[in-house]
This record gives C-alpha cells, structure tokens and sequence, in this order.
C-alpha cells in the first residue's frame, strides 16, 4: 500500500518512503520516481505528512517518532484484521486504529484514510472512479488529508466525520475482502452514488 500510494504522490510532491532497514527503504525508493528511502526515523524528521503504512501490529511504536511527528499531519490507513471463520474479520473489541495513532502520536494531526482502498488500484493503468472515506477530529486536517488523497487521479475524498468515526471505515475492509472473496469479484473498491436530491 504504501510504495503504491507513494507512486502517484511522489508525481507532485517529495516522497520517502520509511522502514525499519534503511536499505530495504532504498530499493522500495528506486521502484518510484522523484522518491527516497530513509529509516523510519529519519523519513519522520523529513515529512510534513506522514502516511502511516505499517501493519496494526506496530502501531504502538509509532510513540519512537512522536516527537518527530510533532505538528505534522499524520494519516492512517491502518486495519485491524483477523482471519475467522474462513472470512476476515475486524480485530478490535472497541476503538479504532487510528484513535490508536492519534494517541501515540498525541502532538500531530491525525485522519484517517485509504483503508478501503486496494493495493492493486494504485497499480491500474486507467484508475477507476472510487471513494475514499477520511475521518478526522477538524474538517481543517480533513481538508489536508482531502488533498493528499486527490494525488491519486480517481480517488474522491468524502467527509466521515471525527476520527471516532474510523471504526466504521476500518471496519468496511473486511466486509469487502469477503465480498471478493464470496463473490469470486477481484479486489473491490468502493464507491458512492448520488440518488437524488435530500428530501
Ligand atoms: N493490503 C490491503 O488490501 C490494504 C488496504 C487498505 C489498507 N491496508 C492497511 O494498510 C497498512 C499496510 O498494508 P500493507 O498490505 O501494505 O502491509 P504490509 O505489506 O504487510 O506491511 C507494510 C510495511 O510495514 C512494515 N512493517 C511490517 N512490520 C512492521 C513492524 N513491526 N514495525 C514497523 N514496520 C513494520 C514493513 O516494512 P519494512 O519491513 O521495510 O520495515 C512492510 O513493508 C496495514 O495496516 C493494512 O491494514 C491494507
């Protein structure tokens, strides 16, 4: 996800691409123009924004770069999944990744982001139209978010509210994992249609 979403990003802005081996970060970096690799600490002293791409298992040592983040804007795409009955299954008893993030990273600007969105699209030649539903406390970071999102020709940011809202998101992985899955589709993005105006 993350070397993906970087390849339409770096088209328009910076771009390093962060891992826990520097070197690893570098050979990621040489697939992806106008991009480089750095440690996880360095990339989070270089940013502004910062996408975090990292399983739900290492969200808890995101608190090693919090200082670094400090007053930057963070966004989360991270879901909290497990493997069921056969079909996926969202990991969490309450809460959400990425109020996980907001309080490991207490002085940046966290939203949420990207979470429905499949490896697979950022590699299409011609990008379908799909959704990206961004959930953060101020609609000002989901402004900043919005943006980062439009880098990926396509993608349509839409409001979800406060990031207590990004359980709901986080959760519509799964369920589309298994659609795929169930009904043998292909990755499935998603995307929401107007049907008429609001009574
Ligand atoms: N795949 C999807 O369909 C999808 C869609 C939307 C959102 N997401 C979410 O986006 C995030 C990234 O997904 P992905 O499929 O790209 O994940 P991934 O390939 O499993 O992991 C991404 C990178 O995270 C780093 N990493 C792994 N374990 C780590 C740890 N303990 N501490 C620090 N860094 C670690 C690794 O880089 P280094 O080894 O180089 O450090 C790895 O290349 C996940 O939270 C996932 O839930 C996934």
């Amino acid at each position: 996800m993350g070397s993906g979403l970087a390849g339409h990003i770096a088209k328009k802005h910076d771009v390093i691409i962060g891992s826990r081996d520097p070197a690893r970060a570098r050979a990621a970096a040489s697939h992806v123009d106008g991009a480089t690799g750095a440690s996880y600490k360095e990339a989070a002293e270089g940013c502004d924004v910062a996408v975090i791409a990292v399983p739900y298992s290492a969200v808890k040592s995101l608190a090693e770069v919090s200082e670094e983040l400090g007053g930057d804007l963070v966004i989360s795409m991270v879901n909290p999944l497990r493997l069921g009955d056969g079909l996926r299954e969202y990991g969490l008893k309450s809460g959400s990744a990425a109020e996980e993030v907001a309080a490991a990273l207490h002085k940046s600007r966290v939203a949420t982001a990207f979470n429905n969105i499949p490896p697979s699209l950022f590699r299409m030649k011609e990008l379908p139209e799909v959704d990206t539903l961004v959930a953060a406390d101020e609609r000002s970071t989901y402004e900043e978010a919005a943006a980062v999102a439009r880098c990926v020709p396509g993608i349509r940011p839409l409001y979800a509210g406060p990031l207590k809202e990004a359980r709901t998101i986080e959760e519509i992985t799964p369920l589309m994992l298994n659609l795929a899955q169930l009904n043998r589709t292909g990755s499935l993005a998603p995307r929401f249609v107007s049907a008429g105006s609001r009574a």
